[in-house]
């Protein structure tokens, strides 16, 4: 972690695209970019960043699981980017075969669960979490012998509770009732419990037509879980090598990178400077001197 820039314009804001302009004015066009003296506020820009990436496993029996297609990489290529800015990041990743080559610190999950004891554990350490994982919307609960219209599904009815611990179902004449149960929100539980000076970002992704539709979509999520901001992307962003995403941010700002569609690790560079830069300008601290 840098300890000597705390001098440096945050980029990312579009103010290191901006020309520069003398000390003390703004640059035409953009008020409130004048660089101010650097003696009156010390901006820490290096900060703790927390990610989560990949799929979950919610396991039916020892042996099988319902998993989604997230591959881990974007939330790998987040991880990279913070380190290779100079923040602290820890980054707790699903299973995935794809390798982790950055010394970022490193916890695995499998389940939702796993992820929700992970979170408990870290996430009062981090200045921004940004969920990049593809978190579970349900997870198996119990076992019924007969179709979901046959299956007696009233409170009380013996079923087999499904646990991972528990050894493979055996094939049987009829068919069988799965019943999943609802995973907790993640996400908006830590949003629910974060302190002033944490940012929390999540990950949403939707299948739309426009990219109206994509950033309405988006700001109906960001408003439901209370986080800070999200990141809207294509559903033809799994498993691809680019994405085409926007960051809406709570105030209604929406910011674009450069060039779409980029590559993850492009894309990862850009989102990283973005909220490092905004966690710091609101969060700047008196110079010690
Ligand atoms: N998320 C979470 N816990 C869950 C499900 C999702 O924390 N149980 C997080 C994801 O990590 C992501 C964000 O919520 O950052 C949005 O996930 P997404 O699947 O797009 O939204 P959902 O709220 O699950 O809604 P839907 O699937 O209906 O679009």
């Amino acid at each position: 972690m840098a300890d000597d820039r705390s001098a440096q314009v945050p980029s990312g804001t579009g103010a290191a695209d901006r020309p520069a302009v003398p000390a003390g004015r703004d640059a035409p066009g953009h008020p409130g970019t004048a660089r101010r003296p650097a003696t009156v506020t010390e901006v820490r820009d290096a900060c703790r960043i927390l990610i989560t990436a990949g799929p979950t496993h919610e396991p039916i029996d020892a042996v099988r699981y319902i998993g989604n297609r997230s591959s881990g990489r974007m939330g790998i290529a987040l991880a990279t980017a913070a380190h290779a800015q100079g923040h602290r990041c820890t980054l707790l990743l699903g299973p995935t075969d794809i390798a982790v080559d950055s010394p970022v610190g490193l916890r695995r999950f499998r389940t939702a669960a796993d992820l929700a004891v992970l979170l408990g554990e870290e996430f009062h350490h981090c200045d921004i979490l940004v969920m990049a994982a593809a978190v579970a919307d349900y997870r198996p609960a119990l076992l019924l012998p007969g179709r979901p219209g046959e299956a007696d599904l009233s409170p009380g009815t013996p079923g087999r509770p499904v646990s991972g611990a528990e050894g493979k179902i055996r094939r049987m004449d009829g068919p069988l009732t799965l019943v999943l149960e609802p995973v907790p929100d993640l996400l908006a539980a830590a949003a629910a419990r974060r302190r002033p000076d944490q940012t929390v970002v999540g990950f949403a992704l939707e299948r739309v037509a426009t990219a109206e539709e994509l950033v309405r979509l988006a700001r109906g999520k960001l408003a439901r879980k209370s986080i800070d901001a999200i990141v809207a992307n294509p559903l033809e962003t799994m498993q691809s090598a680019s994405i085409d995403g926007v960051l809406v941010h709570a105030d209604g700002t929406v910011e674009r990178p450069p060039r779409a569609p980029t590559s993850k690790d492009d894309f990862a560079a850009w989102l990283i400077r973005v909220l490092a830069a905004r966690w710091s300008a609101g969060n700047a601290r008196p110079a010690t001197a």
